[in-house]
Formats: C-alpha cells, structure tokens, sequence
C-alpha cells in the first residue's frame, strides 16, 4: 500500500519491458515504428518473459522532444497509428496476461499544445492561468528558466525542460511575486483536475497506469523533501485512484521516501548524480565519467574495476525500507531511453550477471527493448532532442534482412546498427548461451518463485568492503533462496545458509559442504 491506496496485485510480479514506439517495429513501410508494429511483436516480449509495457509517450507531438512534448494528451500520434490501435494494444496485451503502462507528462506541455496558444492571448480567459506566466514582459522569472518575446501576452513564461516546453501552473510552495500563485489553490488545482481528466482518459479505455515523467517537477520552489509537491499528488490520486484500484503508478522521481509519500506504487532509479555523487544505480552500472567507452570504470559490474557492492548498498537500502515500510518498490533498470546502453562498455559476460542481479532483486525490473539481444549504443547526431541519448534509441534488430526486419523503408526513424556482427533476436536466441537464454531462463525462474516476487523479503548475507562477492536472500522459509553474484576475477565463498542446489547459474558456482564456492564472474541462485 503507497500512501492511502493499495498497489495491484499485478505488480508484484510485474516484469516491465520498455518499448521506445518509433523504434520498435514499422508495420506500414513509412520508417517509423508504430503500434500495429508493436502488436504483431507482443508474442516476442511474452516470449522473453516480460509481462508488462512501458511505452514512451505516444501522444500527438510536434516531437521536439522525442514526444516529452505532448500537443494533444489524448490523441495517439497519427505517426503510431490511431486512438484504436493503442486500444486494440491494450486488449491484445490484456489477452497475453499482460499489462501496459502509458508515459504521462504532466509537469509541461508542447509549446504547440492548445491550453498554451491559448494562454499566450493577451485577453484573459480560460488558460491564462494554465502556465506560469510573470506579471510583465521585462520580468524575469525568480531564478527559474524562462521565455520572453514570444508572446502577444505581455509577460514571460517559465520552462520545465527544453525551451518547447512550457510548464504547467501547479503553483509555488511559497508565493513571494503578485504572479506566483499557491500550490493547491485555484489555478493549480485547475491543472491538477485537467490532468486527472486525462489519466482518466486513457484508464477508462483500458491503460493499466502511467509512468509519469518527472513526477518530482510540478510546485516551484518546493522545500527540500518537495512537501507541496507530494501533497500535490496526494490531491490528484484521491481523485483518481479509488475509481481505478488496478491501475499501478510509476514516477520518475528517483527518491522513494518521497514518491511513496506522494501515493506512487513504484519509483526508480535514475542516471543522475546528484552534487556529482554517483547515486547507487551509477555505482552498480555506470560509475564512469563517459559511459560509452570503458576507459575509467568504477561500476561494480564491470571486471576491471575491482568495486564491492557495499557503496550501492550504502545508498540503496534506505531507499528499500522508505517502500518497504508502505508496500511500494523501487525498480532497477537495465537502461533507458535517456541512458546510454551499457553495450558495448560491459562485456557480454558482465551484463549477464548485471542482468541476473537486477532480475533476483527486490522490485518491479524494467528491461530496455534491445538490451536483451545486446544492442549497442552509438554515437549519432541528435534527433528530435535525443543528443547523447540518440545513439540508445535506434532501431530494434530483429533479424538479417534489411534494416534488421525492422521496417521496409530504406530511410529508419534512426540507422540501423550496421556492424555486420550486430546481433538480432534471431541470433541471439538460437545462441545456446546468449545472454538472450540466459535472460529468459531466469525470467522463467522468476516467474515460478514466489520469493522472487517485487516485494518478497530481501536479506543481506554478505557483502563486505574489498570483496566482490555479494551474496543476498530473498523470500522466506522453505521458499528462500539464496543468491549470489561475483563480477571480479578472484573466486570468494559464502555459507550455503541452508540451500542444497544450484538452481541457475552463470560460470563456475558448486557447493562444498556448507559453503558456496562463486568462481570469477559468475552469479547463481540456490535453492
Ligand atoms: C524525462 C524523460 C526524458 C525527457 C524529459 C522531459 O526525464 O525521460 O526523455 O526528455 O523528462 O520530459
Ligand atoms: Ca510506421
């Protein structure tokens, strides 16, 4: 239970795949990936494993933003297909015994969205108040990002991210300027209840939830902790959670104790350092100043780095009890649209046991489409406001034929990885070994051990400075199983506590007597 409403059942066993929609697979030759194309490849995913969705934002977009930047929060892009298409998605998912979560933005709209031509009017009218708008054309805007000399409106306007997106009006914690307006009060509870209109929107026609972007982003100057900003939230899910009990929330926050406050199911980790502190996800997976070479690399899981897992555990396992405490989770993800992948930086090898650690830990797992076949990540000039994220977005190799089966069109929304050992999905799963196999034996495990569940007991068993062994229980009882996981190059050991069997491994991993023998870069769960 997150705050005042219990998370589905569904989640706890949930394995989340991301699906980037313009990459996936084109259905109609026109180079862009698109929902008829996704449908046609949801045997795929269930095949893998993977029994739930997330989709980057498939909404009608002027795609300043890779569609970050929403124009019409109800309409599909006619790019991906129709209000239909995501419907029939919805159902067809639903018929495989899988969920799909949708991408909710709510803290900025597509300068292009109709609340915001609206707004920018000089008279005053319905949406004048939907964005932040100072009292003057010379204001600035009290240290936060902002537009001047746009607008016939004689104000400036404040931004959330990229300059095509404006934010929306959720108020100040403390409005000091006759323009700043109360978190909560009238104006912001206008944007508030429109965008509970538009989760309802999309739930009522068969969404399972949202991931929601920048969930950490509404009220201005919020004070550390982003009080205003929870009870924000807390407004909007009263509204909306109790008419939709199965539908599940995900934020992209980063910091549970307060996403869990604020009502979500689950939050995540994400690839920032904050004050240049590598957070715990960067010290397991990208502890590197350039994570597309391998160079300097403090990652856990990369071999050469010789790094212990107690810095991760430092920052994580606080993290673990503020969702603990209220039935919420805290996902680990493979990559994602705004991360560069971790291939070809680790080894194979590494992100097989990387993988093994991120599917046998606590929380809902998120998988990145392509990570499971090993696909790179490419330097490529910026497209639709990727930057360094572009080359993690190209399009997905599902086999040798042209533009790996990926689309018809000799022009991809991005190049296809032209390397001629790029791996694809018909490679990878008829390699016995691949780290494709080894994925979907694992999910399979997964799925039939309750104590791999989202939210099943976790227990450290060891985890020591100078040592790259991690060993860890989850679940209890006779269902407990041990797991353990050893990137470096020397072999450790670790007591069996109680296990009698190997039930997966990756490398060299025996029992001996009462101990477990973990040979070099290896991981394996025992029973
Ligand atoms: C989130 C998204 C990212 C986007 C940004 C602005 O971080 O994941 O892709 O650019 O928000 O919406
Ligand atoms: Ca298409």
């Amino acid at each position: 239970m997150a705050q005042n409403y219990p998370t589905p059942a569904w989640m706890d066993t949930a394995v989340f795949y991301e699906v980037y929609p313009q990459s996936f697979q084109d259905s109609n030759g026109d180079g862009i990936g698109d929902l008829p194309g996704l449908i046609s490849r949801l045997d795929y995913i269930r095949s893998l494993g993977a029994n739930a969705l997330w989709i980057n934002p498939c909404f009608d977009s002027p795609f300043k933003d890779a569609g970050y930047d929403v124009r019409d929060y109800r309409k599909v892009a006619p790019r991906y297909g129709t209000n239909d298409d995501l419907i029939a998605l919805f159902d067809a998912a639903h018929a495989r015994g899988m969920h799909v979560i949708l991408d909710l933005v709510p803290g900025h709209t597509s300068e292009e969205h109709e609340w915001f031509t609206a707004s920018k009017r000089p008279e005053r009218g319905e949406f004048s108040d939907r964005y932040i708008w100072t009292s003057t054309w010379l204001d600035n805007a009290d240290g936060l990002p902002f537009i001047a000399g746009e607008a016939e409106r004689e104000a400036t306007y404040i931004l959330n991210f990229f300059k095509s997106q404006p934010a929306l009006n959720y108020g100040f914690a403390h409005p000091k300027l006759p323009w700043q307006k109360p978190a909560l009060g009238e104006e912001a509870r206008a944007t508030a209840d429109a965008m509970v209109e538009i989760m309802r929107f999309w739930l009522s026609r068969g969404a399972d939830g949202f991931r929601v972007d920048m969930a950490d982003s509404l009220v201005k100057h919020d004070d550390e902790g982003k009080p205003a900003t929870i009870q924000t939230w807390n407004y909007m899910f009263d509204q909306i959670r109790p008419e939709f009990p199965n539908a599940a929330w995900v934020s992209e926050w980063g910091r549970p104790a307060q996403s869990m406050a604020a009502g979500f199911d689950a939050d995540f980790y994400l690839d920032w350092r904050w004050g240049g502190n590598p957070n715990g996800y960067n010290m397991l997976l990208r502890n590197t100043d350039d994570s597309a070479v391998r160079g300097v690399d403090w990652s856990y899981f990369n071999a050469d780095s010789g790094a212990d897992i107690t810095g991760f555990l430092g920052e994580y396992l606080p993290s673990l009890a503020a969702v603990q405490a209220v039935g919420g989770s805290f996902s680990l993800i493979t990559c994602n649209h705004d991360t560069l992948r971790l291939a070809p930086r680790l080894t194979e090898r590494e992100r097989a046991l990387a993988f093994g650690f991120l599917l046998t830990m606590p929380g809902a797992p998120f998988i990145y489409y392509g990570d499971e076949i090993g696909m790179r990540y490419r330097r490529l000039p910026t497209k639709e406001g990727g930057y360094s994220r572009t080359g993690s977005r190209t399009p997905m190799q599902w086999d040798s034929s042209p533009q790996a089966g990926f689309t018809t069109s000799s022009e991809p929304y991005l190049p296809v990885d032209p390397d001629a050992s790029a791996p694809t999905v018909v490679s990878e799963m008829a390699r016995p070994d691949s780290l494709w196999n080894q994925l979907a034996t694992l999910l399979k495990l997964r799925a039939e051990t309750p104590a791999f569940t989202t939210t099943s007991a976790f227990d450290v068993v060891l985890a020591e400075r100078g040592n790259t062994l991690f060993a860890f229980t989850r679940g209890e009882d006779e269902g407990r199983r041990l797991v353990v996981v050893n990137p470096g190059r020397e072999p450790h050991d670790v007591g069996a506590h109680g296990t009698t069997q190997v039930e997966y491994a990756i490398g060299s991993v025996s029992l001996d007597g009462d101990r477990v023998v973990v040979g070099p870069q290896s991981f394996a769960v025992l029973a």
